[in-house]
């Protein structure tokens, strides 16, 4: 339990003012004092809901206070605790625009104009004399005026004015090129200016049309996702704006072009930067409703909270363009419960109530009870977590005739970590409680990236997938469930670090279009291994390469590309890696001696495209540091992440040994965490020291709110110590 006490200080007119006091998230059954009266209550930790405490604020001094309390086993994963989102206070006059109380949709897009509808809740005192004007003003994103309206409110129009500015030449909102405009709304009382409300849009369409797919901008669409959860490695789950844009980056670079917020409202940053940063969102409002999944989980709040929980959702959201699809569930026990399907419609109901603009899904795992049920066709979408190999007959049973991956892969790997001999396995594991970085585990339930490239390349239905998951998360390290001291997921494509596995080439090299990717695994640094088979498999975007070993070539291999969805769907293909060879190239019998492995690949014509070579390292001697940011902004909340790797004596990334290192940070800025990937670590975020986890880690840099130089120092025992200069 914690309590939480701020005073703030308030003018002397705030009795003639309207304040809202709103929490992007607190975590969780907040219960909110104003000097000392109960305001109100909210259980939910994840979404942002706001408090009309214009008669709890008094003139000067004021106290607020908030208490929130976790009960036992109400998370299925690390949940947080406490004020992990920001609280903001706005002031306005009595007369205004109300909070959230702007809906902006694009209904009509044209190259010439775009409708831009705008419907606007007012809080205007209905007993008022005085005249009142709406004018919206769009600003495009260079701050430039491009449209602008003005009306008279009338009678009919207090609470809710509906209006359609003709927006000229519209600039679309895309994953390519994001972009925003604003809207200004200024009421005017009597000709004075009484409040400015500014709403961030974006003009794009979304459309699902059976049997073709998703559109956006009227262009066929494939969802490229990943379900993320809401922490921040090292950081705990407190928000942190340059680790959601780091996590957005790097996502971006490996192809990505929507991310789920598994399983909950995202904090309003993510959804900011998405906007910004050209990434569809589908935003998910809930983990489990009224059947409980946890003894103490959302089930206890559902009856009296699901409305307005997703009301709150979708008010807060309805604007951002980013988000193209919401989430109402994933994997409820409902699914397989009578009267099930009502609860269904009873939530996507009020998602097309309050925002008839996008279509509504949920994540569901149990095909058969759901396709023999109205269950999934009760959905827009019908969204399935795993057995991809269902998605025919779904597609079959469902009148929708289309078909979403709400949830994917679930591909077990500790980056740095290769298990021999190569081969598929389920459910394994080894007494250093990690998996294979082969990319060949998985789950009892789950499967290998291939198996889902395959459906949504040659299915025209499957639309998409969301990958479980893009980072590795706090909690849930299946498959060592309770076995201390392994404490947070092996799912990620990503390391809880931050820092790529193998897999990630493998996602690049099938969905970023725009970039080459080549990619060896594993490492070439296995002393005891001489004479061993130690297969070698190449990420790459090209069709075809020859791998050489100390330069004798080992062979050409090619993606195999008569392998489809339909002549590989038998038992044996999904428990082999036949499928896996139409993306990667696997030398399955290659033997391990010291030395180069090189792999030169080529195009479609058969020319030399790329080269790559890795070497077998000596013991490492130095230490290479590289942030992903050298510039921070002096704010005293940015974040550089400084990617710290072992390096022997020729230059070679020492991959095979660990060792301890120190922190040391100078100047305008401060050490904040420490992480190294490894599921299975007991050492402290927080701590300025920490072992590599195969040979590398990652030490965030926080600067202060001066501008200013700050320095890096990595020490460890028998490495030459290495220092980095940022600025802030
Ligand atoms: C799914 C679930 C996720 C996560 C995942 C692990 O069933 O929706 O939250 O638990 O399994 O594979």
């Amino acid at each position: 339990m914690g309590w939480y006490r701020n005073a703030i200080n308030v003018g002397n007119d705030i009795k003639n003012k309207t304040s809202i006091l709103q929490f992007d998230g607190a975590m969780s059954n907040a219960e909110v004092y104003v000097n000392g009266q109960k305001v109100g209550i909210w259980p939910n930790g994840y979404n942002s809901f706001y408090f009309d405490v214009s008669d709890f604020l008094v003139p000067g001094e004021n106290t607020i206070a908030v208490r929130l309390e976790n009960q036992p086993e109400s998370s299925r994963w690390y949940p947080g605790a406490g004020l992990y989102r920001n609280v903001h206070l706005s002031i306005s006059n009595k007369n205004k625009i109300a909070h959230w109380g702007t809906y902006v949709t694009t209904p009509t897009i044209t190259p010439e104009y775009a409708k831009v509808n705008v419907k606007t809740s007012l809080e205007i005192d209905k007993n008022s004399k005085s005249q009142f004007a709406l004018v919206q003003t769009i600003y495009n994103k260079e701050g430039q005026e491009v449209a602008q309206i003005k009306e008279v409110v009338g009678p009919y129009d207090i609470n809710k004015k509906n209006q359609s500015i003709n927006l000229p030449q519209p600039k679309l909102w895309s994953t390519e090129i994001p972009n925003l405009y604003t809207l200004k709304s200024d009421l005017y009382e009597d000709g004075k200016l009484v409040d400015s409300y500014k709403t961030t849009f974006g003009v794009r369409s979304l459309e699902i049309i059976p049997d073709k797919g998703f559109f956006l901008n009227g262009q066929k669409t494939v969802f490229k996702g990943v379900c993320i959860h809401h922490d921040l490695g090292p950081l705990g789950a407190a928000v942190n704006e340059a680790a959601l844009r780091r996590q957005v980056r790097i996502m971006k670079d490996m192809g990505v072009n929507a991310i789920r917020t598994s399983h909950n409202m995202p904090a309003p940053e993510l959804v900011k930067i998405c906007d910004e940063m050209g990434m569809m969102l589908m935003v998910e409002s809930f983990d489990e409703w009224k059947v409980p999944k946890m003894k103490n989980g959302y089930n206890l709040y559902f009856d009296q909270w699901a409305e307005k929980d997703l009301v709150n959702l979708i008010h807060h959201y309805r604007n951002n363009p980013s988000i193209i699809m919401w989430c109402i569930g994933n994997e409820v026990p409902e699914q397989y419960t009578a009267g099930g399907s009502k609860v269904a419609r009873f939530l996507q109901d009020i998602c097309h109530r309050e925002d008839p603009s996008r279509p509504v899904t949920q994540g569901m795992d149990n095909p058969d009870a759901v396709l023999n049920s109205s269950f999934a066709s009760t959905m827009d979408v019908a969204g399935f977590n795993y057995r991809p190999f269902k998605y025919p007959e779904a597609y079959k049973k469902l009148q929708q005739q289309i078909i979403l991956g709400t949830e994917t892969a679930s591909t077990l790997s500790s980056r740095g970590v290769y298990k021999f001999p190569v081969t598929r396995k389920s459910m394994a594991r080894y007494p250093d409680h990690q998996a294979s970085s082969y990319d060949v585990e998985h789950c009892s339930w789950s499967d290998l990236p291939e198996d889902n490239f395959i459906q949504h390349e040659d299915l025209p239905y499957a639309i998409g997938e969301f990958v479980w998951t893009g980072f590795d998360y706090l909690g849930e390290p299946t498959p060592y469930y309770t076995d201390w001291p392994s404490h947070s997921s092996l799912f990620g494509i990503v390391d809880l670090a931050g820092i790529p596995k193998d897999r990630y080439y493998l996602y690049r090299s099938h969905w970023n279009k725009a970039e080459n990717t080549l990619h060896i695994l594993p490492h070439w640094t296995w002393p005891g291994r001489e004479r061993d088979t130690t297969p070698i498999f190449v990420y790459t975007n090209y069709p075809a390469a020859e791998l050489f070993i100390n330069g004798k070539s080992q062979g050409i291999q090619r993606k195999d590309t008569t392998i489809n969805v339909y002549n590989s769907g038998n038992k044996e293909s999904l428990g082999n890696l036949e499928r896996q060879k139409r993306y990667r190239l696997m030398w399955m019998n290659t033997v391990y001696e010291p030395g180069i492995v090189k792999v030169v690949a080529y195009d479609d014509a058969g020319n030399i495209a790329a080269e790559k070579s890795i070497q077998t390292a000596d013991k490492a001697t130095r230490l290479e540091l590289e942030a992903d940011r050298n510039t921070l902004q002096a704010d005293g909340k940015d974040i550089s992440f400084v990617t710290v790797s072992l390096i022997d004596k020729n230059g070679n990334f020492s991959p095979a040994e660990d060792h301890e290192l120190q922190f040391r940070v100078s100047g305008q800025g401060s050490f904040k965490a420490v992480a190294n990937g490894n599921p299975a670590s007991l050492e402290s975020f927080q701590e300025p020291k920490m072992k590599t986890f195969n040979g590398k880690l990652v030490v965030l840099i926080q600067s202060t709110d001066k501008p200013g130089d700050i320095t890096l120092e990595v020490k460890g025992k028998g490495l030459k110590t290495q220092k980095i200069k940022l600025k802030s």
